[in-house]
């Protein structure tokens, strides 16, 4: 029977070993972490992370098959594969600050399984990293040289925040990437066979690992660029009269495109889209590939113009000023059905409208009134503690002219307009 340890308890270790535990009964596992305190949330009823359907599925199997533990050594220790989940962040300082990754929780992460190993073991990214990690991975895994085979894979996770158990229950696909020999053949039909347990074997795609490794970071930023382009064409639709909504309806309707991920908005948010896109053109810039960093880079730099660009647009149309202005903030989360604000393009429409001296209310069902202050007080830009922000409940009274500004198209624009709101969406004519 094979003994699974995931390193890492976040987003993605949590929910994805609950399904592993969920749909392989026979298979214990164990997810371990440093944060005790997350590990005693992942062991209480209130889980540390919010995904429909995750309680359920941890119920199922906690104490069954499916264990947290913050005795890290103990588990990687006993296990035959040990996936590494750990968080990859943007470097902050150094070589490549502000758009490599922080590979130093997994390095150490690694270190650690080289030193208590004492059997031989499958090591997987879980995480994602840049193309080429997994040969510096096999280096520390072998620098003790205690005769221990490790087989590093790559299984890059696809999962979204807000359907991560749908996501893990029906992906549309599985990818692992491994070394093309005997040994590292074998280690791919080892973790091939877990994920078989429910998951259709056409859909367990097996590559060579520096192309399973760059097909996370391409998805993702594949992902990105078509949010930027219809985010882009908003400006446009704006500027002309057209509705970015009945584009990309007309746009998504040609099947080599499709409909998906066509929805303009604020900007996209979350932990790791500019993550990963920055570590895709710090890795094109590496390699002297200049005009494809370039490329690259203009995804994150209309995000960023499309937030700049809501945020003016809300001062312009409320006079030129909000200075003294009350505005409630309706959500806060990168995106809903989600505690996570990593990222959130609220965050810089609250510093824009902050900046210019308006009176915020935030409220979001998933987010505590605390992790709101918390990210707002960020002095990530010199940020004063903000004095203005209070909780509030989602009923408000009005001035009038009120305004909405929609940075999801997501309300009834008519209906709000009959009761005398003016409605700004994004990429749709006043
Ligand atoms: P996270 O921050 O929620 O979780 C990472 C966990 O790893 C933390 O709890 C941290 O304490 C733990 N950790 C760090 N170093 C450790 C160590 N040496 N030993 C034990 N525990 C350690 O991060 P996440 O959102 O789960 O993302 C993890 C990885 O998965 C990232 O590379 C990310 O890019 C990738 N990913 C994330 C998502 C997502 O939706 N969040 C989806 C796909 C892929
Ligand atoms: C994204 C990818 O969808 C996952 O496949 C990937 O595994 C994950 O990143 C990751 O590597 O972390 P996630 O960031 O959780 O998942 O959520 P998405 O649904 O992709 O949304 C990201 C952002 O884009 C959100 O702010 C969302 O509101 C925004 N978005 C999405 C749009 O503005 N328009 C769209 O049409 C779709």
């Amino acid at each position: 029977m094979v003994k699974i340890c995931c390193i890492g308890a976040g987003y993605v270790g949590g929910p994805t070993m609950a399904m592993i535990a969920f749909k392989c009964p026979k298979i214990e596992v164990v997810v371990v972490d440093i944060a005790v305190a997350r590990i005693n949330a992942w062991n209480s009823d209130r889980l540390p992370i919010f995904e429909p359907g995750l309680d359920e599925v941890v119920k199922a199997c906690r104490g069954r098959n499916l264990f947290f533990s913050a005795d890290v050594e103990k588990h990687v220790a006993e296990a035959d594969i040990v996936f590494v989940s750990v968080n990859t962040p943007t470097k902050t300082r150094g070589l490549g600050a502000g758009k490599a990754a922080d590979l130093t929780y997994w390095e150490s992460a690694a270190r650690m399984i080289a030193d208590v190993s004492k059997s031989d073991k499958i090591v997987v990214e879980k995480s994602t990293v840049p193309v080429k990690t997994a040969e510096a991975i096999e280096k520390i895994l072998t620098h003790n040289n205690k005769g221990i085979n490790f087989q590093i894979l790559s299984n890059p996770e696809f999962l979204a925040e807000g359907t991560a158990m749908e996501d893990l229950a029906k992906p549309d696909r599985v990818l692992i990437g491994g070394r093309e020999t005997p040994e590292g053949r074998k280690a791919v039909e080892t973790l091939k066979a877990v994920y078989a347990h429910w998951v259709p074997e056409d859909q367990i795609i097996t590559m060579n690992l520096w192309s399973a490794e760059l097909s996370k970071l391409a998805a993702n930023a594949i992902l990105a660029q078509r949010i930027s382009s219809v985010n882009a064409m908003s400006a446009l639709c704006e500027a002309t009269g057209a509705d970015v909504a009945e584009v990309a309806y007309a746009v998504g309707k040609d099947s080599r495109i499709g409909p998906k991920f066509l929805n303009a908005s604020v900007g996209f948010g979350g932990s790791c889209f500019q993550k990963d896109i920055l570590n895709l053109v710090y890795i094109c810039e590496c390699n002297g590939l200049t005009e494809v960093a370039n490329y690259w880079k203009q995804v994150v730099q209309i995000n960023d113009y499309q937030k700049s660009r809501f945020v003016k647009r809300v001062v312009s149309s409320m006079f030129n000023t909000v200075s003294g202005k009350k505005i409630a903030i309706l959500g806060f989360a990168f995106k809903k059905d989600t505690g996570d604000t990593r990222e959130t393009a609220a965050i810089d429409v609250c510093h824009g409208l902050l900046g210019d001296k308006a009176q915020l209310s935030v409220y979001d069902p998933q987010v505590t009134a605390d992790q709101i202050m918390r990210d707002l007080a960020m002095n990530k830009f010199d940020w004063d503690h903000p004095q203005h922000l209070q909780p509030m409940s989602p009923t408000t009274t009005k001035q009038k002219p009120a305004f909405i500004f929609d940075g999801r198209n997501v309300i009834n624009v008519e209906e709000l307009r009959k009761i005398g709101f003016i409605v700004y969406s994004v990429g749709k004519p006043l």
